[in-house]
């Protein structure tokens, strides 16, 4: 819908705004002695996809404060008025600093109003459609990480490729943990979630457009939905909730990672249903080759041979009489990305800070920094598989 949203408690206010814009825009006001917590407060505030927030003087400094980071963080395409009933210099400035786009004297004849808002409108408008314009140029990528055989890798591929998307487009990508069961994305990377799968596919019916808030952040810039702690909750989640739930976030993101569980279940079905990409992870024994080889056969079989299928060898050095040759045969795959066994990705795991990021990272960082280089080419990267720098060993 967008238009303006107005927080505050003051009808007044509202006839204010809707005789100066009514007009040219849809005008909303919207006030409640319930809220919890400032995150809810920017859902409601951002509930209809707004360009213009405003805040009115009667919500408050300190609850001001609070919700103008989160609007900021969680709906970067709305812009944000706060409007004061005193204009002092120190609240100003942290208002600014903390994502307000400016704020104004609340106070003050109506020609004077309307001076100071008009402008913040208008570019709030350009801005808002500036921002979804890019969403939309950008080439959207489902991406499900999927392997037959449990602990071939993929949730470090997940990780890791998450965060080398993320360095690459900030604040657009989002990583799904549907491993329901023992998904273990959000403690590889440091983060406790509030939120889960649960309350998202709740909520993915009626507010899809908060549904960010469900989200944890990684200081990366990359976003995670966790699985619920409650294995009981899992059951209850629908097949048809799940597949809305990840078509709202791809919506949201132009990408999207999901790492699933080992094998197929309903969850990794419903991601690859949507998948764009299916990163196919293996390692190089024989048990783990011809699983993969099933697996895409029953691919092939349910008539899942739309989604780009792409093949990351894990432990590509590890001696176990089989060459990359004769893997790449026995998978009907090229292996286009080949990560050594190094002891590096564990020790990264059990210190929550994924190998990309860690300074020692060398060799196997820029292995992950190459898968997200192919999924989100740079103008000046190559977004071509390593195939060609294959691996030379690393201790
Ligand atoms: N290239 C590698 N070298 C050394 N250790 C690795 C490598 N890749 C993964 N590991 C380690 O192997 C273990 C399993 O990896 P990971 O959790 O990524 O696999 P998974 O496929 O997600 O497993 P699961 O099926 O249980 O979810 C982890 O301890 C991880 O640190
Ligand atoms: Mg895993």
């Amino acid at each position: 819908m967008s238009g303006i949203t107005i927080l505050s408690g003051n009808p007044g206010l509202e006839d204010v705004f809707v005789d100066l814009f009514g007009r040219a825009v849809p005008v909303r006001r919207i006030w409640s002695d319930q809220w919890r917590d400032p995150i809810e407060v920017a859902m409601d505030a951002c509930a209809a996809d707004p360009e213009l927030v405003v805040l009115g003087a009667d919500a408050g400094i300190d609850l001001t404060q609070l919700v103008v980071p989160e609007i900021d963080r969680l709906f970067p395409s709305a812009t944000i008025l706060c409007l004061v009933a005193r204009l002092d210099v120190a609240t100003s400035l942290t208002l600014l600093r903390l994502g307000a786009r400016d704020v104004v004297l609340e106070a003050g004849t109506r020609r004077e109003f309307q001076t100071a808002v008009e402008p913040i409108l208008h570019l709030a408008q350009s801005r808002h459609r500036q921002r979804r314009q890019a969403a939309s140029q950008i080439r959207r990528r489902v991406i499900t990480v999927v392997s037959p055989k449990g602990g071939s890798g993929k949730t470090t591929v997940a990780v890791n490729l998450g965060i080398g998307l993320a360095r690459r487009a900030p604040k657009q990508v989002v990583l799904l943990d549907f491993d329901v069961q023992f998904g273990d994305c959000a403690a590889a990377l440091g983060l406790r979630p509030e939120y889960s799968l649960v309350e998202a596919a709740a909520a993915a019916d009626h507010e899809r457009s908060a549904l960010k808030v469900f989200l944890s952040s990684h200081p990366s810039g990359l976003a995670v939905l966790a699985p619920p702690d409650d294995l009981v909750a899992v059951d209850d989640i629908e097949q048809d909730a799940v597949k809305r739930t990840l078509a709202a976030f791809a919506e949201e993101f132009p990408f999207v990672i999901v790492d699933t569980a080992s094998g197929v279940d309903r969850f990794s079905l419903a991601a690859m249903e949507q998948s764009t990409d299916l990163l196919v992870v293996s390692t190089t024994d024989v048990p783990s080759i011809r699983a993969v080889r099933r697996q895409l056969d029953v691919l092939d079989e349910v008539g899942y041979v739309s989604q780009r299928r792409t093949f990351v060898l894990n432990r590509a050095n590890a001696k176990v009489g089989l060459s990359v040759a004769e893997i790449e045969t026995a998978v009907g795959l090229e292996a286009s990305f080949q990560i050594p066994s190094t002891r590096l990705i564990p020790v990264s795991t059990n210190e929550s800070t994924p190998v990309i990021e860690r300074s020692g990272g060398g060799n196997v960082a820029n292995r992950f920094d190459r898968i997200a280089e192919f999924f989100a080419p740079t103008p000046d990267g190559d977004g071509r598989p390593s195939r060609r720098s294959r691996w030379k060993g690393h201790r």
